[in-house]
């Protein structure tokens, strides 16, 4: 979808909404689910047809950690943090990838290519410490997760994307 289409879907969407405070919540679920995060211009939209004040929609967006406020990147990496997988160490991988990419958690690299979160238990626990990257829908899960092996699979997504110059 170009931006373009984007920001006609979102308008749709939030003019399909009955004005009311209560819709709030799911006006920006659904504009998440439309753009992968929730762009200031949308939030505007939702403040102009509920008539609150655009910080009250920010207010809600930044208290509930469902909702993002960075666009997700071309690749999404998720680093599982639960119980099983912090035990193994995972925060020292999610601080590998930080350093590797120049970006803090819940952040995006400035082309868009690499966003970084750290995640709930993925299920797979028996192959913890668990890094899963996201590329269009498709996931690929990595697990027995090393420090020494987050630079490869960044080379990876590079080499994928066409030139080692992508970032
Ligand atoms: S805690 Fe990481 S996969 Fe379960």
């Amino acid at each position: 979808m170009s931006e373009r289409e984007e920001e006609l879907q979102v308008l749709k969407t939030v003019k399909s909404f009955q004005a009311e405070k209560t819709n709030l919540i799911p006006m920006l679920q659904q504009i998440q689910a439309l753009v992968g995060y929730l762009p200031s211009w949308g939030m505007e939209e939702v403040a102009k047809h509920l008539s609150i004040p655009v910080g009250e929609v920010y207010g809600v967006a930044t208290f509930y950690n469902q909702f993002r406020l960075t666009p997700p990147g071309k690749y999404q990496v998720k680093v599982c943090t639960g119980t099983a997988c912090h035990v193994k160490r995972s925060y020292v991988i999610l601080e590998e990838w930080e350093r590797r990419l120049g970006i803090k958690e819940g952040q995006t690299t400035e082309d868009r290519l690499f966003g970084l979160e750290k995640v709930a238990c993925v299920g797979c626990c028996a192959l913890a410490p668990v890094v899963v990257i996201r590329h269009n829908s498709t996931e690929a899960f990595y697990g027995n997760m090393m420090t020494s092996k987050v630079n490869g699979l960044i080379l990876e997504v590079e080499r994928k994307e066409g030139d080692g110059s992508a970032r």
